[in-house]
């Protein structure tokens, strides 16, 4: 199987040029101007921007998560992301506390293999760091090809880990290479507010945003920097939303340290004015919750200036229903919101096509930084000879609206419903498959690959 991309304008993290790509099996092979070869399918791609699939890597499918599983599973969460020109995901393994990882592998891989439309690597959740998960370690990044861990500072009571457990797995994983994600909030401040709006009978979702002030993120995400400037592991932290978070990480920068940072388009785009709906601030209720417009700024800013080097989702939805199992009580409410499929063209959108960031920039962040930071690089992120042929062929021009009534999220509501988006993802290519042509599916489930990812050096 061959396909030959005609004059399609090519944009990597770094370069910007018209050429002709020839991809053979699952592989770029050629790129050139005028090239003359013959191809089982030939692609005009004039006047488009060619990307490199897109890669986001915080997912949470098929997930046990607050008393139900969010709503897409593996089938329907990795379509709607080839929908929106992302190729390849990292999801969320969750370990049960004293469980093993492999145990908790092993069940990921059950709903995953075979029923991925997109390629998919796993990160693991850590949230019982004891000896044996501790012995684990090495075969899990060696053997499984899993090399990096998320760990909670919050979710006080059922995911979160204390500051001795964080230091294990902090310095286990700098001696094998791996990196220590983090979701950054200070789980017992969170705690003590929400058990204090509890007592006054404040149980609205406004709620849930004001239990979780900001100081929660600046002070967890200190703390971890400091833990990791310790442990000198390879950091990354998780769902940044604000801008005192931020200064953290820009003040590590003065000691030459680098954490790597993610933010995620609801963080970028949307404001707290969600939280004063009444009930329907639920669509809205995921942590951290979102912040002040000024809080944007500061990750527009953050963006060009390096230091949050990737744009994921957090992609977890609920759907209405379940929802509504906090119609009482906001702590009920499951924490996060549908928006895997919108990513690559929300941040085209509100990004370069705004003026807020370059096409290169776009790039770095939906697709390369990440496959950098998380050992994938260059197999993944990019656009050159010898790579998968992950690609987006992408109408900059083209206006649409996000609805629910469109979107392909498991999920009846989008918590960017009626928004205009200008630029569409009109092809996407999976490892040499036209896995969507102008929204129609060609790709058959269970296509997705597993990704075994590498370990990286310091400062990729
Ligand atoms: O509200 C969120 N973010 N739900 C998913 C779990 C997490 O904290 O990432
Ligand atoms: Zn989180
Ligand atoms: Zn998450």
């Amino acid at each position: 199987m061959s396909i030959l991309i005609k004059n399609g304008r090519i944009i990597t993290a770094s370069d910007d040029y018209i050429a002709d790509i020839f991809i053979e099996n699952e592989i770029i092979t050629t790129i050139g101007k005028n090239l003359k070869l013959n191809a089982d399918e030939v692609i005009d791609a004039g006047g488009k921007l060619v990307f490199p699939g897109g890669i986001d890597p915080h997912t949470h499918l098929d997930m046990p998560f607050m008393g139900s599983f969010s709503s897409d599973n593996y089938e329907t969460g990795t379509l709607a992301a080839l929908h929106g020109g992302t190729t390849s995901i990292i999801d969320y393994v969750i370990q049960s506390k004293a469980g093993s990882l492999k145990e908790a592998l092993k069940t990921w891989h059950g709903r995953a293999s075979g029923n991925s439309y997109s390629d998919y690597g796993f990160h693991i959740a850590v949230t019982d760091f004891n000896d044996s998960a501790k012995d684990e370690l090495k075969n899990v990044i060696e053997i499984e090809g899993v090399t990096s861990f998320k760990t909670f500072m919050a979710y006080k009571g059922a995911l979160m880990i204390d500051d001795k457990q964080m230091i294990g797995i902090m310095q286990e994983a700098e001696k094998l290479g791996a990196v220590v994600a983090v979701h950054a909030t200070n789980g017992d401040i969170i705690d003590h507010l929400i058990q204090q709006f509890k007592k006054e009978n404040k149980l609205s979702p406004l709620y849930h945003y004001l239990s979780q002030p900001e100081i929660t993120e600046i002070e967890a995400s200190g703390r971890f920097i400091d833990l990791a400037n310790m442990t000198k592991v390879n950091s990354y932290i998780v769902h940044m939303t604000s801008g005192g978070a931020l200064d953290k990480v820009r003040m590590a920068t003065l000691r030459n340290q680098k954490t790597y940072v993610e933010t995620c388009p609801q963080y970028l785009i949307l404001d707290a004015s969600v939280y004063n709906k009444g009930f329907e601030s639920a669509k809205w209720v995921m942590s951290p919750p979102i912040r002040e417009k000024s809080d944007q700024e500061s990750l527009w800013a953050g963006l060009n200036q390096g230091l949050i080097q990737v744009v994921a989702t957090d992609h977890c939805p609920f759907m209405w229903n379940e929802k509504k199992n906090g119609e009482h009580d906001f702590t009920k409410i499951p924490n996060g919101a549908p928006g895997i499929e919108h990513r690559v063209e929300l941040i085209y959108s509100e990004g370069v096509n705004k003026g807020r960031i370059s096409l290169n920039k776009h790039v770095e962040l939906c697709s390369t930084n990440a496959a950098k930071i998380f050992g994938m690089f260059p197999k993944k992120g990019t656009i050159a000879i010898g790579s998968d042929a992950d690609i987006v062929i992408f109408d900059p021009n083209e206006k649409h609206i996000i609805s629910a009534k469109t979107h392909h999220h498991r999920c009846d509501f989008s918590i960017y419903e009626g928004m205009e988006v200008t630029g569409k993802c009109k092809t996407v290519i999976l490892r040499g498959k036209t896995a969507i042509n102008n929204g129609k599916v060609l790709l058959e489930k269970g296509y997705g690959k597993f990704i075994k990812r590498n370990t990286i050096s310091k400062n990729i």
